[in-house]
């Protein structure tokens, strides 16, 4: 319940950000903002943001810097994710986040446009946001940067792409794929918190280490509700994996050796976050119900 409670008070800070820092619908063009407000505002999880606030809140310095904005960056360029990662020529889906997608509920360059203008608002944010602190705000776009890129987030959508069509993918193949494409993001929501917290290189690389290991189990819960889940709960169409013949670990391991895996990187995740300084207890609660999630 507590969990409940603390993430509900961080989503909904998430979300007065999320308002404050994008502009606005109607903004010219007006089809492109409201293409942005439209993914943005459908909901999500918000657990990348939620993660930045998170890991910052435990800082024991007497001021740290804002770290809203931060979460609001991470949040838009994770959402232009979603919405090319849903274009034909990608997955090809009409559902996300209970709502169509944006190629489907506007068209095709609409959603590409909008995904652009969500990628580079999150740089322009955190380039303004954190002006008066020029190491800070270099800090964090050098981060987001390195894991958008195309040696991670970028790298992962295009192996994950190749695997679909190659078909014979090795386990190897997919860590590759469900570290970069999935677990650099969880990464690096946390060590941008840990930045914001103005942590030691070797709290960055325990966040680091705890974010590969809770990124990974979290993409495989992905690929587990693919298959388990219901559409409307998912709030995306379930099956799709299977029926694209994704690499995937339900695929390539079963359903029983992915849910052995989940818990395995869950425990570790939590046995990281319970050595780092502070309070900590949000931060392995949260973990933990991110592997029981349903949706
Ligand atoms: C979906 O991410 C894409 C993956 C990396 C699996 P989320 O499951 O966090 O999606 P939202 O933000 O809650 O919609
Ligand atoms: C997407 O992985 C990861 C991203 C970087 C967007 P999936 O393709 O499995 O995500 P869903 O299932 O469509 O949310
Ligand atoms: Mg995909
Ligand atoms: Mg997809
Ligand atoms: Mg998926």
């Amino acid at each position: 319940m507590e969990v409940t409670n603390k993430l509900k008070s961080l989503v909904a800070r998430i979300e007065t950000g999320l308002d404050q820092h994008v502009p606005a619908a109607d903004t010219r063009p007006s089809q492109l903002h409201a293409a942005m407000r439209y993914s943005l505002e459908a909901g999500g999880k918000r657990l990348r943001p939620a993660l930045v606030l998170a890991v910052a809140e435990l800082s024991e310095a007497p001021k740290i810097p804002d770290p809203l904005p931060a979460a609001v960056a991470i949040e838009c360029l994770h959402t232009y994710s979603l919405i090319h990662d849903d274009l034909p020529c990608m997955d090809d889906d009409d559902l996300r986040r209970g709502r169509a997608t944006v190629h489907r509920e506007f068209d095709e360059a609409t959603a590409l446009l909008a995904g652009d203008s969500l990628l580079t608002h999150a740089f322009a944010l955190l380039a303004e946001a954190y002006a008066a602190t020029p190491t800070l705000s270099h800090a964090l776009i050098r981060e987001l940067s390195d894991t958008a890129g195309s040696q991670r987030l970028i790298g992962g959508q295009m192996a994950d792409l190749l695997g679909e069509a190659k078909g014979d993918a090795t386990p190897e193949d997919l860590d590759y794929i469900h570290l970069n494409k999935t677990a650099a993001m969880i990464e690096t929501a946390l060590v941008m918190g840990g930045i914001l917290a103005k942590w030691d290189s070797e709290q960055l690389d325990a966040l680091r280490r705890a974010g590969r290991n809770l990124g990974l189990a979290f993409q495989i819960v992905d690929d587990i509700l693919d298959v388990t889940a219901d559409t409307a709960t998912l709030g995306k169409t379930v099956g799709k994996d299977e029926a694209t013949q994704k690499t995937t670990y339900v695929r390539l391991h079963g359903l029983e050796v992915s849910r052995q895996k989940v818990q395995q990187r869950t425990t570790e995740a939590i046995a990281i976050f319970s050595d780092l300084p502070g309070d900590t207890a949000f931060l392995e609660n949260l973990a933990r119900s991110m592997a029981q999630r349903i949706n």
